[in-house]
C-alpha cells in the first residue's frame, strides 16, 4: 500500500463543497446557441487520477467543429467541450504529480470548466516558468506545426515550405519552426495588415492568397520550388500552393478554413506527380510512440519557456462570457487566439 499516503491526503484535500463551473453542450448545432453555463461538483480523484483547477482554454476551430457535430470525432452528449488547456494540479490520485505542478491535457479533457479531471497518463508536466496562456495552446497547434515539418520527409535545409492562413496559430508556428530548421516560408494571408506583422515573425515572404499573391509568389521563389506545402483553407487557396510545388512535392490538408472542397488539375497529378496528403495531430498523438510524443512535447514546451515559439492572443473571457469569447472570432481585427480562463 505504498501509494496510500498520498491518495488519503488526495481525498482529504477534495472538499465536498468545491463548487465548479463549465459549459456544456446537450446537442450539437451553432456553438453560441447551444452552449450553456453549468454549477457543478468535481467528483474526487480516483487512483491514477488528477483534478486539475483549469487557468487558460483557447477556443480553436475545432472546438465549434465539435459543438456543431462536424468533426472526426463526434460528442457524447451531454460534454463539457475543449480540446486543450492548461491547469494547475489540485489534488491528486497519481504518484507523478502533487497538487501545483502545472500541466496540460494530450488527451480530450472538457477544458471549458474551472476544473476537470484527468487520467495522470495523459498528462504532461510543463515547466513552472511557462505562461499559462501559451502553455494551454501548447498541445494542438505547435504540435500540428512540427508534424507538418517533421512528419513528411527531411526537407533540405535552405529550401522553401509553402503555407496558406498564415496568420492562424499553426501558421505562426511554422514559420517560427521553419526559420529555426533553416528552412524559408513563403505564406498566404487573406488580410494585407498582418503581412509586416509576419515578417516580422521570420515570415521570409508573406503575400496576399489571390491570383496576384499566386503570380507574386513565383517571382518571389525566382524559379525555386518548395518541397511542402500545408494548406489550411481549401478550394482556390489549395490549388495555388500545388502551383508553387516541385515535381513529386508534397501537399498537406490539415484544415479546411474556407468549407471548399480541393479540385485537382489531373495534369498536376499525371505531369508533375505532386503528393496529396493529410494531417490529423489527434491521431498522431494517439497512436505515435508515448516516448515520440513525450520528446516532440518536452521540446515544443522548451520553445514556449524560452519565448522563441510564441502564438498570439486576442482576448480572454471568462467562462460565463462565452457569448463575447464566440464573437471575437469572427471580428474583423481579431488579432490571435480566444482563450477562456475559466478561474479568474
Ligand atoms: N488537422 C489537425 O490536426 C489540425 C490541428 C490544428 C489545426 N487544424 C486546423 O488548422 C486550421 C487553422 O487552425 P488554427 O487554430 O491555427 O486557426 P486560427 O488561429 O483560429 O486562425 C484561423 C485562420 O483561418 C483563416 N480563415 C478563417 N476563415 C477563413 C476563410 N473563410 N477562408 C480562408 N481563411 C480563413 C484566418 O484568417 P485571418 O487571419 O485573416 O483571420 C486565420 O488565419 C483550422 O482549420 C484548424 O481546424 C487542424
Amino acid at each position: 500500500m505504498d501509494g496510500l499516503p498520498w491518495q488519503v491526503q488526495a481525498m482529504a484535500i477534495v472538499d465536498a463543497n468545491l463548487a465548479g463551473k463549465r459549459l456544456v453542450i446537450e446537442e450539437t448545432g451553432t456553438p453560441v446557441e447551444k452552449l450553456r453555463v453549468q454549477a457543478f461538483r468535481p467528483p474526487p480523484v480516483g487512483t491514477g487520477q488528477v483534478l486539475v483547477r483549469m487557468l487558460a482554454a483557447p477556443v480553436n476551430p475545432a472546438d465549434l467543429n465539435f459543438i456543431e457535430g462536424t468533426y472526426g470525432v463526434q460528442p457524447v452528449l451531454p460534454t463539457t467541450p475543449g480540446v486543450e488547456g492548461c491547469g494547475v494540479v489540485e489534488t491528486s490520485g497519481a504518484a507523478d504529480y502533487q497538487p501545483g505542478d502545472r500541466v496540460i491535457f494530450l488527451r480530450r479533457a472538457a477544458t471549458w470548466a474551472t476544473h476537470t479531471v484527468a487520467a495522470a497518463e495523459t498528462l504532461f508536466k510543463l515547466p513552472t516558468a511557462i505562461d499559462p496562456l501559451q502553455a494551454a495552446m501548447l498541445k494542438v497547434n505547435p504540435a500540428t506545426a512540427w508534424r507538418l515539418l517533421h512528419g513528411f520527409g527531411k526537407p533540405e535545409a535552405g529550401g522553401w515550405i509553402v503555407q496558406n492562413a498564415g496568420n492562424s496559430a499553426v501558421g505562426r508556428c511554422v514559420i517560427q519552426l521553419a526559420r529555426a530548421m533553416g528552412l524559408r516560408t513563403l505564406s498566404l494571408v487573406r488580410r494585407p495588415e498582418l503581412m509586416a506583422e509576419l515578417t516580422r515573425l521570420g515570415g521570409e515572404v508573406v503575400l496576399l492568397d489571390d491570383e496576384a499573391g499566386l503570380a507574386a509568389a513565383k517571382a518571389a521563389l525566382g524559379g525555386a520550388t518548395a518541397a511542402l506545402a500545408f494548406n489550411a483553407v481549401g478550394g482556390d487557396s489549395a490549388l495555388r500552393l500545388m502551383n508553387l510545388l516541385r515535381d513529386g512535392g508534397v501537399h498537406i490538408t490539415f484544415g479546411a478554413m474556407a468549407k471548399r472542397p480541393l479540385t485537382v488539375p489531373n495534369g498536376l497529378l499525371i505531369f508533375r506527380d505532386l503528393q496529396l496528403r493529410g494531417l490529423w495531430v489527434t491521431r498522431w498523438i494517439e497512436h505515435a510512440p508515448a516516448a515520440e510524443v513525450r520528446a516532440v512535447y518536452a521540446d515544443l514546451a522548451a520553445r514556449v519557456t524560452a519565448g522563441t515559439l510564441v502564438q498570439a492572443v486576442d482576448s480572454t473571457h471568462p467562462l460565463d462570457a462565452f457569448p463575447a469569447a464566440l464573437a471575437r472570432l469572427t471580428a474583423a481585427d481579431r488579432a490571435g487566439k480566444v482563450l477562456f480562463v475559466p478561474c479568474c
